[in-house]
């Protein structure tokens, strides 16, 4: 799917939050629990510390801080949100959906509220629906939060796979702006990668059960080197496209969000699309891979240093499990503001 975003008017991000867990784990932790070291992961993947949830913390917990800053910065009340979209692969429980209890704990009475599963394309793919339902007049505020507690789902006696994830989750607000906002979209999907990224236990086809666990199939299995190349390749190409439909050189890019899953494939991505490095945000050193909190924890950095200012363009692009990927160009605003200027 690839379209232009302001052929029914313009919506855009009015206010943004994010939070992630108090508890670091460093490296030289992960060292003492698998067969690894400080010196490989931050050569091959970049990552120097992640966060870790605490046991009672779930992930409606962490959405909560990120949702009432994104709600604070727009200004708004949550008894006026219309919709609120969670994405993530690890809500709080199979169901009720984190959203609804997103909502409830809020006090969005008058909200629509559902998760998302998108792998860590999940924000973006969320984005697309909030806006959607924004530009086609069934709500006017939405809250889309991207979120996942992944400390909960890696096996921590994987070298291959828990060095790399983290928990976070960020939030941002959408609301109908005159000027400025989301300019186009780019997502696609390819099932035909699920087994390369993928959780055996917990759905209908690996029930949860004693067998299940003890088998370790809720665990998320990766085969990295395949999901590296697909990484390396539609983070390129789904840039390219949405760039392509929105007549924008990539030279007006101003911050480029990538999803933040390993250094050196953030590295070759900005290379090959010509963007350069201090336009490209990385906190990956300090998150891990947080999957669906990926790109709004990063987002809410750039923010908070004051990387995003209106007018800025900001390309974002995420990729993962499903095999899923996704683009959104946004010209940033402020409170709704809007306007380059
Ligand atoms: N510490 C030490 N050695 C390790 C570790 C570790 N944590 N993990 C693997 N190794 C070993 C391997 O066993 C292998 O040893 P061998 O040669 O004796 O078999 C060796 O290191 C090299 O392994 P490779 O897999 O070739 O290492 P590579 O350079 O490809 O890096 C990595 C592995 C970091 C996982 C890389 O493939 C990668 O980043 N893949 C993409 C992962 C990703 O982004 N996933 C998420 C995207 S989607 C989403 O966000 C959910």
């Amino acid at each position: 799917m690839i379209g232009n975003a302001t052929s029914n008017g313009r919506v855009s991000i009015t206010g943004i939050g994010s939070y992630a867990p108090e508890r670091v784990m460093t490296n030289d932790e992960l060292a003492e629990m698998v067969d690894t070291s400080d010196e490989w992961i931050v050569e091959r993947t970049g990552i120097r510390e992640r966060r870790v949830a605490a046991p009672e913390e779930a992930l409606s917990d962490l959405a909560m801080p990120a949702a009432n800053d994104a709600l604070e910065q727009a200004h708004l009340d949550p008894a006026d949100l219309d919709l609120i979209v969670v994405a993530t692969v690890t809500p709080d429980m199979p169901f009720p959906s984190t959203g609804a209890l997103v909502a409830d704990r809020l006090g969005a009475k008058e909200a629509a509220a559902y998760d998302l599963s998108a792998g860590c394309t999940g924000f973006v793919y969320a984005l697309v629906q909030a806006h959607g339902m924004l530009a086609g007049g069934l709500v006017d505020k939405a809250l889309v939060v991207g979120g996942d507690v992944l400390s909960r789902i890696v096996d921590w006696e994987d070298r291959s796979t828990c060095v790399l994830f983290g928990d976070g989750a960020g939030a941002v607000v959408l609301e109908r702006v005159e000027e400025g906002g989301f300019l186009g979209f780019e997502l696609g999907a390819d099932g035909s990668g699920g087994p390369e990224l993928y959780m055996p236990g917990g759905g209908s086809r690996v029930p949860a059960s004693v067998e299940s666990v003890t088998g370790r199939q809720h665990y998320a299995k990766m085969n990295g080197r395949e999901v590296f190349k697909f990484a390396t390749r539609v983070l390129v190409d789904s840039a390219a496209k949405v760039l392509d439909e929105c007549d924008v050189p990539v030279e007006e890019v101003d911050v480029y969000v990538p999803h933040q899953a390993n250094v050196r494939i953030i590295d070759h991505a900005r290379r090959k699309l010509g963007i350069p490095e201090e336009r490209t945000v990385v906190n990956v050193d300090r998150f891990g891979n947080t999957s669906s909190g990926s790109i709004p924890l990063a987002l809410g950095d750039a923010e908070a240093d004051g990387r995003l200012q209106p007018g800025e363009l900001v390309l974002m692009t995420g990729m993962g499990a499903g095999l899923t990927w996704g683009s959104a160009l946004i010209e940033w605003t402020a409170n709704g503001k809007g306007g380059r200027g």
